[in-house]
């Protein structure tokens, strides 16, 4: 018997960044500050990641490109392999992306690619909690989801493989 089920998706989108919290538009601004500094010269599209740990530490990430181009990393891995390198037992509260271009404006939200959005699924299953995560451009709206869960349905998850 065939059958089609539908994966519904919540976003919320603010009109302007100044709608947040004052930590949230802080994280949006260390996220920004931290794609400045991004080593982006094959793209010129400058990523940059905030993450509040539990423990109220920010840690911040940008992307890493490689004339090997392969085998760079995007802004999000970045931040949050280093957030797992130095605070294993943290869980992460929020994500704070931003994007911009030297080549032209970012005036919407830009979304994590797949290979991002799955690593960040599996700091949610490690922690044992949803992330909230903020999505912005260089101006225009923003985009909240409360969870990965939003941005990948049908993650890839088998806990046979962990033992
Ligand atoms: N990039 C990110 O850092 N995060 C994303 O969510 C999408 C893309 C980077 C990878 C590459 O350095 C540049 O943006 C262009 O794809």
């Amino acid at each position: 018997m065939k059958r089609e089920f539908e994966l519904k998706a919540t976003v919320t989108e603010y009109d302007s960044v100044d709608e947040l919290t004052n930590q949230e538009q802080e994280l949006m601004k260390m996220a920004q500050k931290s794609g400045d500094s991004a080593y982006a010269p094959y793209s010129n599209f400058y990523v940059g990641a905030a993450l509040l740990l539990k423990n109220g530490k920010i840690i911040t990430g940008n992307n890493q490109e490689n004339m090997a181009y392969p085998s760079g990393l995007c802004a999000e891995r970045t931040a949050i392999f280093s957030a797992g390198a130095r605070y294993p037992d943290e869980a992460i509260e929020i994500m704070a992306i931003t994007a911009k271009s030297t080549n032209f404006k970012v005036d919407k939200p830009i979304s994590p690619c797949g290979a991002c959005r799955q690593v960040i699924a599996e700091y949610e299953f490690r922690h044992s909690n949803n992330i909230k995560i903020l999505l912005m451009g260089e101006i225009g709206s923003v985009y909240e989801v409360a969870s990965i869960k939003e941005l990948l349905p049908l993650v890839f998850k088998e806990k046979r493989l962990s033992g």
